[in-house]
Parts: C-alpha cells; structure tokens; sequence
C-alpha cells in the first residue's frame, strides 16, 4: 500500500501529521509513506508548485494524501506558479475528475451550525463535483481593450464526455445512499448547463432506479440553507460545487470537518487510484500555532482507506473514532473549544 503524503503550505503539515499518525496506528500490511513537496514550500525549494519528482511519486503511488497548498509569499506570482496550481496540476494530470465531499453533522455539534439546530440535524449529504472541467481550465487571460480598458476572461466550457463521466460517478454514489440525484447548474442562462443538463437527463436512463431532479444553482444555495435535509446527492460542475461545499461546510459546524476523495478511472491492486485531502485551505491565519483541526484530513485518510484500499471496516473504525471524540467534547478553536492540532489527533487516536 504505497501512500504519498504531500503536506504542502500552513496547516497542511500540521493535519497530514495527524492523519499520517491514524493511519500507522491501524498496522496495515504493507503499508508505506514517502512524502514530496507542493505549493509553495515546493516553489521556493525547486521552483515549481507541482515538481516533476512531485508528479511522478505521485504516479507511482496507489493513493495519496494531501494536506492544503497556498501562501501569501507567492500572491505577486504569475499565474502557473502560484501554489494552488499544484493542486490543480495533480487533479488534471492524474485524470482526477470526480470529487467526492460528504457533509454530515456528527452528534453534538448540531449547535455549531450555521443553521438552527433542527435543521442541522437533517443533513447528510453528498457533493459530487467535477474537477478537471469548466471555468479553472478553460482560455484565461487578462488584455487592454482599445479604449484603455483591462479586461479579464475565464473561458466556461464542458464536453459531452466529460459531463457523462462525472453523471455517472453521480448516479452510481446515489445508487449506494438512498438513490436521489440533484443535479445543479444554471441552464436557464449558460449553454454550459443546458448540455449538462441533457446529458445527465440521457445518463438517467441507465439509472432508472435513482429519482433524479434539477435545480438552478442560485436556488440550490437557498434551498441548502431552507431545507438542508431534502438532499442526498447532490451532483455539480466544478464552480458551483466549489462554491456549495464551502456553503454546506458551515450548515455542518466547521470547514475544519469537511474530508474528500478526488478520484479518476484508474484501478490499482487494491481499489481505485485518488488523492485525499481536506476541503479548506493552508489558513495563514492560524498557520503554524498548532491551533487547526486535523479531523477533516483524518477523515479524508479513512475515505482513502474505503475508496483506494476497499477497506470499509477500517474506515468505518476511524470515523466512528472521531464520532466518539466530537461527541465527548472534543473541540479545537474552529468549534469553540481550546484543543491543539496535536491534542485532537491524540483523542482520536486514544478512541481508535
Ligand atoms: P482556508 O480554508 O485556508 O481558511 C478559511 C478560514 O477557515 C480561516 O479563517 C481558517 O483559519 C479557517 N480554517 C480552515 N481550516 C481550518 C482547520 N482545519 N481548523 C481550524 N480552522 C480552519 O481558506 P482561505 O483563507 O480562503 O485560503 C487560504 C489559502 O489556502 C489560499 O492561498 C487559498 O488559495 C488556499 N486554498 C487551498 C486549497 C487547497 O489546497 N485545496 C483549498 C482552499 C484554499
Ligand atoms: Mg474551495
């Protein structure tokens, strides 16, 4: 089981130490680490936010794991050199084009929410979000038009095949939950959306067991704040994913909760190749002061553990580990409470 940890920027190598510790604590045969650069750590070492020594530990590895990649050093960067490149880089060039994010409040934290506790209650949910598709990789640029003005342009575009594929992963992960698909997009306006839309009404056929709906994106945001329990899976292109996970982060308690699984077509000896990471950010805020929550990254190393090591019980063993902390009162300062990075990944380690 050959794991590559990449830490990256700010918290990042203070959560992935975490997460690292879980994993070794479980004894799994064979298991083996070997860590690489990214982000900005990797550009002022080597030069580049995504090495290629990075890339092809990456491509030799059946899974990895990452921590956050972003720093203020790098912001007067030019574009392919920022951190967040990286990230974007490992998504695009190992074909990870399915992103999994869970969102479910644990016991006891229904009082973090961003919603009244009853409707907190009610959530549990799954964003399946497109990675490698849409405005992030389309044409960009940045021009003076001829009367003086700058002008900046993000090319939105989606083909029909991509759109299948991510249809796909989003009917069969409702096919294992409780076979409701939301699709969102926004084809009242974006033609973007309109061929979204008829490809994922096609794929339905193939589905006929998952009861499909749609939504505009501007109203699924309201209605995910109106009436979070009404959603199972939701699937979504790569913007308005982005933008709805940190939306449904907040309706859990903490973005310092929220794991994720980025997953391709590839299958290793052990279950399908993906790379694991928290859904929030290096936070220069915190960074450095053993202040982050690891949870999202311990949980996003037990979704490796399901998806690329096919190994439920042990995943299942470590979410019912942090289940048991969260509800013993367990708390970094992102839910109110005083504990440090390491003092949570302790707890979680003592219930394990
Ligand atoms: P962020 O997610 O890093 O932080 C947002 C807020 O949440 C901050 O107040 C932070 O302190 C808090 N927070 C985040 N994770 C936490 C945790 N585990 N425990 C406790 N509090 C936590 O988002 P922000 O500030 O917009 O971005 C910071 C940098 O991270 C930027 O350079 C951005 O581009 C990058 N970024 C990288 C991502 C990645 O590597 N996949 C994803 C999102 C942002
Ligand atoms: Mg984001």
């Amino acid at each position: 089981m050959k794991i590559a940890v990449f830490p990256g920027d700010g918290i990042g190598s203070e959560v992935t130490r975490e997460a690292v510790r879980v994993l070794e604590a479980l004894d799994l045969p064979g298991l083996t680490l070997f860590e690489g650069d990214v982000g900005a750590i990797a550009y002022h070492r080597h030069g580049h936010p995504l090495p290629q020594e990075t890339l092809a530990m990456a491509k030799a590895a059946d899974a990895i794991l990452f921590g956050a990649v972003g720093d203020p050093s790098c912001d007067n960067l030019e574009r392919h050199l920022r951190p967040e490149q990286a990230v974007l880089g490992l998504r695009s060039e190992l074909g990870l084009f399915s992103n999994l994010r869970p969102a479910t409040v644990f016991a006891g934290l229904e009082d973090m929410s961003g919603l009244r506790p009853e409707l907190a209650r009610t959530i549990d949910m799954l964003i399946v979000r497109e990675l490698n598709g849409d405005v992030y990789f389309g044409d960009k640029g940045m021009r003076t038009t001829a009367d003086g003005q700058r002008e900046g342009w993000d090319m939105m575009s989606y083909s029909e095949s991509e759109v299948r594929r991510i249809a796909n992963s989003g009917f069969q992960a409702a096919r294992k939950r409780s076979s409701r698909l939301c699709s969102v997009d926004k084809a009242n306006v974006l033609e973007t959306s309109q061929l979204w839309r008829d490809v994922v009404i096609e794929t339905a056929a193939e589905y006929p067991d998952v009861e499909l709906s749609h939504l505009y994106v501007d109203n699924a945001a309201m209605q995910l704040v109106k009436d979070p329990g009404q959603f199972d899976v939701i699937l979504t292109g790569n913007l308005f994913g982005d933008i709805l996970s940190d939306l449904a982060s907040m309706c859990v308690g903490s973005i310092g909760l929220l794991a994720s699984a980025s997953l391709g077509e590839r299958e290793t000896d052990f279950g399908t190749f993906g790379l694991y990471e928290p859904i929030h950010g290096s936070a220069p805020d915190i960074a450095g002061q053993g202040k982050a929550n690891p949870m999202a990254t311990i949980l996003s190393a037990a979704m490796m553990l399901r998806h690329s090591f096919g190994d439920e019980a042990q995943a299942a063993r470590i979410e019912a580990a942090v289940a048991m902390a969260l509800a013993d009162g367990i708390r970094g300062g992102d839910l109110g409470g005083k504990l440090g990075t390491s003092a949570i990944g302790d707890a979680v380690l003592e219930r394990l």
